[in-house]
């Protein structure tokens, strides 16, 4: 059998699939058992209030899990799926409360990428995918990381961890609240705001409902386990030489490494700075060192604010 039809099998068997996606890798669910969406929820550490996103096949019917849906989402889902981009709707009875933690609102995308798809296809239903990291951890952009992370809270001979190599976004999808009269960012992505405009028809609002459930919105979250300190240019960086082999770096590629600095990574522009920044992160951890210095990229694109997003909270104060 193919790995793909393993897969299948797997979640038609209740089992878990750790499962490429363009943005990071998900840890995979058959929508309607749930036993196993229970145990997606048990393998990751997360608390049932944080709803999960349900994944489509291209061309799947999105009436048959979303009710009321506005007119800018549609032209969103015709313009920009498969892609990474999930839209929160209205659900149908078809999504079971334990699927979105008891709200009346569902979180789908269809995701763009060759075996994410092909998994779908086959498997004909509707599958939730967490990113396929321990909770609070930083999400996987190979399968070796959610490995790392998920391994020994897998079954063997029941789940399944596919591998489709390192991811091409390598943040997380762009989360559009679809439930009120124009579309509301709640989660920054790497997908240009104008994209997301002209697909939408109408005018984009800023999110004010601090009640909406996005994990992502936790204080401390994405977190390596080295600390990670921001700055602003490599003048900032003046660190006790005794202290260097334990430090490392992350920053544009124009920026120098410091002698003695371990150099993480060097993008050259934005998209490769999102693709590089939580491997560069699991580096770090796998490293032993200390700390991240981190300088971001520049400019006020939606990749830059994703990524400015997902640093703020690698750096936040972690609960102890
Ligand atoms: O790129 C992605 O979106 C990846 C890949 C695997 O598809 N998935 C992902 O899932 O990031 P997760 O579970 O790590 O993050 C899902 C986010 C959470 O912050 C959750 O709170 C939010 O989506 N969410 C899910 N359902 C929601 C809802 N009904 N209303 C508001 N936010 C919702
Ligand atoms: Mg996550």
């Amino acid at each position: 059998m193919s790995q793909v039809e393993l897969a299948v099998e797997a979640l038609r068997n209740s089992g878990l699939v750790v499962l490429p996606t363009e943005t990071v890798y998900g840890l995979a669910a058959d929508v309607s058992d749930p036993g196993a969406v229970a145990r997606v929820y048990a393998v990751k550490g997360r608390p049932a209030n944080h709803p999960l996103i349900l994944h489509l096949a291209a061309g799947a019917r999105l009436d048959t899990w979303a009710a009321q849906i506005p007119e800018y989402a549609l032209g969103l889902a015709a313009n920009l799926w498969p892609g990474p981009l999930t839209l929160v709707v209205n659900k149908t009875d078809r999504v079971g409360g334990y699927v979105t933690g008891g709200q009346s609102t569902v979180a789908v995308r269809v995701p763009d990428h060759p075996i994410a798809q092909a998994v779908l296809t086959e498997f004909g239903g509707g599958l939730v995918a967490p990113s396929a990291n321990l909770f609070g951890h930083v999400s996987p952009t190979t399968a070796a990381h959610a490995e790392q992370d998920l391994a020994d809270r897998l079954i063997p001979d029941v789940d399944l961890i596919l591998d489709g190599g390192p991811c091409e976004v390598g943040v997380e999808s762009t989360i559009v609240n679809c439930t009120g009269p124009a579309p509301e960012i709640l989660r920054p992505g790497t997908l240009p705001l104008s994209d997301i405009q002209q697909a939408a028809g109408v005018a984009l609002v800023e999110s004010t409902d601090p009640t909406i459930r996005v994990s992502g919105a936790l204080e401390s979250h994405y977190a390596p386990a080295a600390s990670v300190r921001l700055l602003t240019s490599a003048e900032q960086m003046r660190p006790d030489p005794s202290l260097r082999p334990r430090i490392g770096l992350l920053a544009p590629y124009e920026i120098p490494t410091p002698a003695g600095v371990v150099r993480l990574a060097a993008p050259r522009d934005e998209l490769e700075y999102a693709r590089l920044l939580y491997a560069s992160l699991r580096e770090a951890d796998a490293l032993q060192l200390e700390r991240i210095e981190v300088i971001g990229p520049d400019g006020d694109s939606a990749a830059v604010r994703a990524i400015r997003d997902r640093l703020n909270r690698a750096a936040a104060d972690r609960p102890s």
